[in-house]
């Protein structure tokens, strides 16, 4: 009898965990490598956000929009080639995404229900195909529960704050810097963790990586490793 082949779709990978534990940079690289695509969602709710301060909406009315009202709003992505590029009011998005106006507000947005809904389809709709690495919250947990391959990035809270006081080539951060950007960072884990909504949570069924001591090119290989390793168990 011959055997019957079973159709494989190439995988989806996920990577979440708190913030500055290196997921975007990481997911990046690990698409590359794997020459699959890359989703950063936190990059989508950034936009949003960053479309509501522009629009000059008052943060008091936000819980107000519905899913449709957030649709409304000028935030596009535009697949160009390995890259999903985020646009807002038609211009191209990508330090614009990390100021700290838009950091000290993106959190409350994620945590308003037609936010979230907003952006499901659209993310979902970026791993049909499958070839994907998407990095964020709740891609294991919510957006992508069947992915092949899921990943929590966790990293000790001053180092992540160190390294996202270095990311664009700075020199090293003094030590009540360092000790101001992890309150900052601390918060937006609160919030994303105890919203209601996707809660910051480690999948059951993702491989848990401390990247406290990985050096980046560690990290990206153990990731690599972890999806070529992935249905020849
Ligand atoms: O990853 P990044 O720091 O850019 O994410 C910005 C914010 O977007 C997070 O603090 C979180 O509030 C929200 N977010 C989310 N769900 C995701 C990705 C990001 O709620 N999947």
């Amino acid at each position: 009898m011959s055997e019957l082949k079973q159709e494989t779709r190439r995988p989806v990978v996920t990577l979440d965990g708190p913030a500055g534990s290196g997921k975007s940079t990481t997911a990046k690289e690990v698409a590359r490598r794997l020459g699959f695509r890359h989703l950063d969602s936190g990059g989508l709710y950034r936009a949003l956000t960053l479309a509501l301060l522009e629009e000059g909406v008052p943060r008091e009315e936000w819980p107000d929009l519905t899913e449709d009202g957030m649709r409304a709003l000028p935030v596009h992505v535009a697949s160009e080639g390995s890259e999903f590029v985020i646009e807002v009011g038609g211009r191209p998005m990508k330090s614009e995404l990390r100021t700290p106006e838009v950091t000290a507000n993106v959190a409350f947005l994620a945590s308003l229900p037609a936010s979230r809904a907003c952006l499901l389809g659209l993310q979902r709709a970026a791993g049909e195909q499958g070839s994907l690495v998407a990095d964020g919250r709740d891609m294991g947990s919510v957006v992508f529960p069947g992915a092949e391959v899921k990943v929590y990035l966790v990293a000790d809270l001053t180092e992540r704050a160190r390294r996202r006081l270095k990311e664009g080539g700075g020199s090293d951060p003094a030590d009540d810097e360092v000790e101001r950007e992890a309150g900052v960072i601390a918060e937006r884990d609160r919030q994303d963790s105890e919203r209601e909504l996707s809660p910051l949570r480690k999948p059951e069924d993702a491989h848990l990586i401390d990247t406290t001591r990985l050096d980046f090119v560690e990290q990206v290989k153990a990731i690599v490793a972890l999806v070529e390793a992935q249905g020849t168990e």
